[in-house]
């Protein structure tokens, strides 16, 4: 089975001479859901829109990105199918972005665009049956309620849920969400990643999840990647990011990361367990990288 992201030699060098990836070698596997850590201006968010095709690696270097074996760049050019292996693609991102003056099901069923001729997405008609599928997703992110409501009138929290719920609808395989939970309280956040964990777990959905938060990130993701100035630090086991680990990784900076605390198991479920947190045997065991 190919991996769902394959990520190999991938470095980016902005114009500003600014290494924001060094090198990265990464293999995730389907099904999988992982945390993205590290401090601000690791990489993190450069990394994700490179899995996405939305950036492309440095075309000096033979680096390459494939989703499910499809090429998303390769040697610093973008395939030129990109938007066909974009489509079974989600992205959420920190800042919420559905279009606000339209209607929450609209937003959602943006998600099927691809799928849908053009007259038909031109004039936003959609069938009953996608109207059903549009409610169903909502409902499973717990939303349906707000259905009919316009996008921006959600709670940060709900659009984000929307957000994830088009990319249900949309039939995404792989989910990339950068820091999705940043800009929320902690109610929010937790329903944002008990959403992600349960299109992860029932969907079998490969999620790469960015996170300011190590225990957020431990809590809900059984693998964790840790970048720092661009490379990978860590790889391995979300529970082996311990303070010493963090602080051998990062130094000073790592006080940084745990200062943030985990304002999401500070609520009243943070006993309960996550059934998927497990660590496969069949995963790749700890790793550090240098
Ligand atoms: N367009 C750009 N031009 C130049 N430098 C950039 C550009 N985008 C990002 N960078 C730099 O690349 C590095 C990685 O940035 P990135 O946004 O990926 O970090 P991050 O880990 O997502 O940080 P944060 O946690 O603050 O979101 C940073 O040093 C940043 O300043
Ligand atoms: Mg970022």
């Amino acid at each position: 089975m190919s991996a769902a992201i394959q990520i190999n030699t991938l470095s980016k060098t902005f114009a500003n001479g600014r290494k924001a990836l060094q090198q990265i070698d990464l293999c995730i596997a389907p099904g999988e859901m992982v945390a993205l850590i590290g401090a601000s201006g690791s990489g993190k968010s450069t990394l994700l829109r490179h899995m996405a095709g939305l950036m492309a690696g440095d075309a000096h270097a033979a680096g390459s990105v494939e989703i499910h074996g499809r090429t998303v760049q390769c040697n610093g050019k973008i395939a030129p199918d990109i938007r066909s292996v974009r489509s079974g693609v989600g992205f959420i991102f920190q800042q919420f972005n559905l279009v606000g003056r339209l209607p929450v099901i609209i937003n959602v069923l943006a998600g099927t665009l691809h799928r849908v001729p053009l007259w038909r997405s031109l004039i936003r008609w959609f069938t009953s049956e996608e109207k059903a599928r549009g409610i169903e997703a909502l409902r499973r992110v717990g939303i349906a309620e707000c259905w009919a409501q316009r996008a921006s009138t959600l709670s940060g929290g709900q659009q984000q849920r929307a957000a994830i719920a088009r990319a249900m609808v949309q039939g995404a395989r792989v989910v990339l969400a950068d820091e999705p939970i940043a800009s929320l309280d902690p109610e929010s956040a937790r329903k944002v990643m008990e959403v992600l964990a349960r299109v992860n777990r029932e969907d079998q959905c490969t999620v790469v999840v960015s996170l300011h938060q190590v225990n957020v990130a431990m809590k809900y993701c059984a693998r964790a990647i840790a970048l720092h100035q661009g490379k990978v630090v860590y790889d391995g086991p979300s529970v082996g990011l311990t303070p010493e680990v963090l602080r051998g990784l990062y130094g000073a900076e790592a006080d940084d990361i745990l200062s943030l605390g985990d304002h999401i198991s500070s609520l009243e479920d943070k006993l309960k367990p996550v059934p998927h947190l497990v660590w496969p045997a069949a995963m790749r065991p700890l790793a550090r990288v240098a």
